[in-house]
């Protein structure tokens, strides 16, 4: 049965890309679905001087690629109002709070509210300290804060952040957004782990040899490049998204399946994570800078890069968990920018046996490979078990064949978009699948040692070639304790 929703959304950067592209389209699909009928409104605001007509069309144009009728469109844009405002400007938000009072009366939203902040973070906790004492938050229903990233520069920009926002919100009414754990193949991990005796019981050092993360991108810094020139790979893809995927294929089973066990788990897991100090770090992690290749420029040249930045587009990385399931199993992680190709994927490899017994019978020089659980999350939704086989015919060789499970195209059609999927989470007041305030932290406590370090050494940039898979570093980082990594150009 589809619940319908009830609620005022406040949408702080309404002109922005991200709602464009990402919001809208998401609460068009809950409407469609039915998650939201009737009794819901949005307020968008941001300083560019719109009309709620202009705003409309704006929706309806981010929605024209989804399949509906212009009926259809017309009706759910009848729900949004638009107010130019400047977020520094206190008085003014006697205007938001009428605008938004009016949508709550006129679609009986019974007092509830989600506020959406989708802008330059820097104006975060200011908003919300304007929301509380501007008399935003509404007392008769649910009020409840939508956060983008980045959260912080450091832990300890994050925590000046977090201390602001909770002078307003409470930690269980902040939805602190990481789109990742929004993806169906990232939610699937807990399935994987905890719905299956054949996979859980094998979870652990024993049987594990090392697991691999690979967060890979073909494009490089596209229009963001004054955003992400001061983020860098570091900062934008390994503090927050792998940061989460790590917590989750590490933590111990939750009591339940519920919000606040699955938090407890992974926030065990993130303080067991050793902390380097900075020479360990520097003999742990790479980093890299995309060249030109044969059609693109250097990094450092790409529009709106300073000249000379030193910012990784590439990081790698290996990571140890001090606890009795982990410990001597290293988790090695990538990401990067103009990468061979968009794939995120995670190869879980096991021991091999302990004696291969089909090797000297035979005087044969094949060794049977190790079995490795590969979790695909990008481009395709699914996931494979390599184990050996007999190969066919006479003769005893062994040879590797996947057990694979791929979603067909009609379960990926209904998979709904991560941020579909968040906001109606955010609207049920369920925080599984968003980050907490403490795994924020332990998460900067990890990567501030790292960002330090680099922010004194000079690299030697740039050091690899657009369509790799980064710098030669990255598989040294593994060459060097005997490994390799699973996913490689001629192994896809
Ligand atoms: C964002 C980063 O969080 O994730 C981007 O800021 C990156 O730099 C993006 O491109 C990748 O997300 P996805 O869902 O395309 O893998």
């Amino acid at each position: 049965m589809t619940k319908e929703n009830i609620a005022v959304f406040t949408f702080f950067g309404a002109t922005g890309d991200l709602a464009k592209r990402k919001l809208y389209p998401s609460l068009f699909k809950l409407y469609q679905k039915g998650y939201l009928k009737e009794r819901f409104g949005v307020l968008g605001t941001s300083r560019a001087d719109w009309s709620t007509d202009q705003f409309k069309d704006v929706v309806k144009e981010s929605i024209s690629g989804l399949e509906s009728s212009a009926e259809e469109a017309d009706k759910f844009a009848s729900h949004f109002e638009y107010v130019a405002h400047d977020v520094t400007d206190q008085p003014h938000y006697s205007v938001l709070l009428d605008a938004i009072k009016e949508l709550d009366e006129r679609f009986d939203a019974q007092g509830n509210r989600v506020f959406y902040l989708s802008m330059a973070p820097n104006f975060f906790g200011e908003i919300a300290l304007n929301i509380k004492s501007q008399g935003l938050i509404s007392d008769n229903g649910y009020n409840r804060l939508v956060i983008e990233k980045p959260f912080g520069r450091d832990y300890k920009s994050a925590k000046k952040l977090n201390d602001e926002l909770t002078l307003t919100f409470d930690e269980d009414q902040i939805f602190r957004i990481d789109h990742y754990l929004g993806k169906e193949m990232i939610q699937n991990i807990e399935a994987l782990r905890f719905g299956n005796t054949i996979i859980e019981s094998l979870w652990n050092n024993r049987y594990i040899d090392n697991v691999q993360i690979t967060l890979s991108e073909s494009l490089g810094v596209e229009e963001r490049a004054s955003y992400y020139d001061t983020s860098g790979a570091l900062r934008d893809m390994v503090q927050n998204h792998i940061m989460q995927i790590i917590s989750q294929l590490a933590m111990e089973q939750p009591v339940a399946f519920t919000d606040a066990d699955v938090r407890v788990e992974k926030v065990k897991a993130l303080r067991s994570l050793r902390v380097y100090s900075a020479v360990e770090a520097a003999g742990n992690f790479v980093r890299g800078q995309y060249a030109a290749g044969d059609e693109g420029v250097d990094y450092r040249d790409e529009d709106g890069v300073p000249e000379g930045s030193n910012n990784e587009t590439f990081v790698a990385g290996k990571l140890l968990f001090d606890n009795y399931r982990w410990s001597g199993v290293p988790f090695y992680i990538r990401t990067g920018k103009k990468l061979a190709d968009k794939s995120t994927r995670i190869d879980v490899v096991f021991k091999k046996p302990l004696i291969d017994i089909f090797a000297f019978p035979q005087q044969s020089d094949a060794t049977l490979s190790a079995n490795v659980l590969t979790i695909y999350v990008e481009p395709k939704n699914g996931f494979a078990l390599t184990v050996n086989a007999k190969s066919a015919g006479q003769g005893f060789e062994t040879e590797p064949v996947k057990l694979d499970f791929y979603q067909d195209e009609k379960s990926e059609k209904d998979v709904p978009e991560p941020y579909e999927r968040l906001m109606h989470d955010a609207m049920e007041g369920n925080s599984t699948n968003f980050a907490s305030w403490s795994e924020v932290a332990y998460a900067w406590k990890f990567v501030d040692v790292i960002r330090r370090l680099w922010d004194i050494e000079e690299p030697h940039f740039p050091n690899y070639l657009p369509g790799s898979m980064g710098p030669k570093a990255s598989d040294e980082l593994l060459e060097r304790d005997g490994r390799s990594w699973v996913y490689k150009l001629d192994n896809k």
